[in-house]
C-alpha cells in the first residue's frame, strides 16, 4: 500500500441534474506530484472544489492525511495544510501585494511572507503595489505564493499555465517542481497536458466526468492511442 496523503473514493458531483463528476477515484502519495488532465468541462475545477470544500459532494470518500473530510469546510482544511490555487487566479486586484499574502495567512500570524518574498523577488520589490498591477504571470505567482502563506502539506493548483505566454508557462512549472522538492505534496489539473505530465509522476486523464486513463505520466505520454485521444490538440 503506498503512503497516499490523499485518497478519493467514487467522487460523483452534480448540479442539479448535471452530473459533473461520475465516480471519480485516485488518490496523491505523500510527496508526489500528480496531475488530472482533461478538456474544457471535463469536471477538474469540480473535482478541486470538493476535494478543499468548497462544494459538497453528492456521493464519495475523501480522506486527507488519513481522515475523513468529505463533508470538512474549506477554511478548516486550509488550517491542517489543505490549500488550493484556484482558477484563474482570483487574486484582490484592489488590494496590495502584501496584502493578498497576508490573506493566506489568515488563520496564523501571517509570519510566512518572508519566505515567500524570497521565492519570489519580483513580488517583493512590488509588494506596496496593488494586485491588478501585476502581469497574468505575476498574478499567478502571487496566487500561488499566497497558498504557500499557509504553509500547505498538499498543494492543489487549478489550470496555473491558463492565458501565460509559453516562457511564463516553464517558469509556473518551475515554480511548481521546486514546491514539490521542497516537500508539499501537489494535484496539479491542467488542460496543458503535455507539460503537466512532463512535470508529473503520476496521471489521471479526465473526460465526461470518468477517468479514461491513468497511469505514470511518462507512460500515459509515450501511449500514441491516448494522445491521439484525448491530448492530440496540444503543442509544445
Ligand atoms: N455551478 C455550476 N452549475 C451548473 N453546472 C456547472 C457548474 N459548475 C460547473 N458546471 C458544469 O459541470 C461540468 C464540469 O465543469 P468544471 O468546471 O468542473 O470543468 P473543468 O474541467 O474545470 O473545465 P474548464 O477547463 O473549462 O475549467 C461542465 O459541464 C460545467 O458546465
Ligand atoms: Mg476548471
Amino acid at each position: 500500500m503506498t503512503d497516499a496523503i490523499l485518497t478519493v473514493e467514487n467522487l460523483t458531483v452534480s448540479y442539479g441534474r448535471v452530473q459533473a463528476v461520475r465516480g471519480v477515484s485516485f488518490e496523491v502519495p505523500r510527496g508526489g506530484l500528480v496531475t488530472m488532465v482533461g478538456a474544457n468541462g471535463a469536471g477538474k475545477t469540480s473535482i478541486i472544489n470538493a476535494v478543499t470544500g468548497v462544494i459538497r459532494p453528492t456521493s464519495g470518500r475523501i480522506t486527507f492525511e488519513g481522515v475523513d473530510i468529505t463533508r470538512t469546510p474549506a477554511h478548516t482544511l486550509v488550517r491542517r495544510g489543505l490549500v488550493q490555487v484556484p482558477e484563474g487566479r482570483q487574486v484582490l486586484a484592489s488590494l496590495t501585494i502584501e496584502e493578498n499574502l497576508q490573506l493566506g495567512g489568515w488563520h496564523t500570524s501571517g509570519g510566512r511572507t518572508d519566505e515567500v518574498y524570497d521565492r519570489f523577488p519580483v513580488l517583493k520589490e512590488r509588494r506596496r503595489l496593488l494586485a491588478g498591477s501585476l502581469s497574468g504571470g505575476e498574478q499567478q505567482m502571487l496566487a500561488i505564493g499566497r497558498a504557500l502563506v499557509a504553509e500547505p502539506s498538499l498543494m492543489l493548483l487549478d489550470e496555473p499555465s491558463m492565458g501565460l505566454a509559453p516562457k511564463v508557462v516553464d517558469e509556473v512549472f518551475r515554480v511548481i517542481k521546486e514546491i514539490r522538492a521542497g516537500g508539499t505534496s501537489v494535484l496539479l489539473v491542467e488542460q496543458n497536458a503535455r507539460r503537466a505530465l512532463r512535470a508529473a509522476d503520476h496521471g489521471y486523464v479526465l473526460a465526461s466526468g470518468e477517468v479514461a486513463q491513468s497511469g505514470p505520466a511518462a507512460e500515459l505520454l509515450a501511449d500514441d492511442s491516448i494522445v491521439a485521444a484525448y491530448l492530440g490538440l496540444e503543442t509544445g
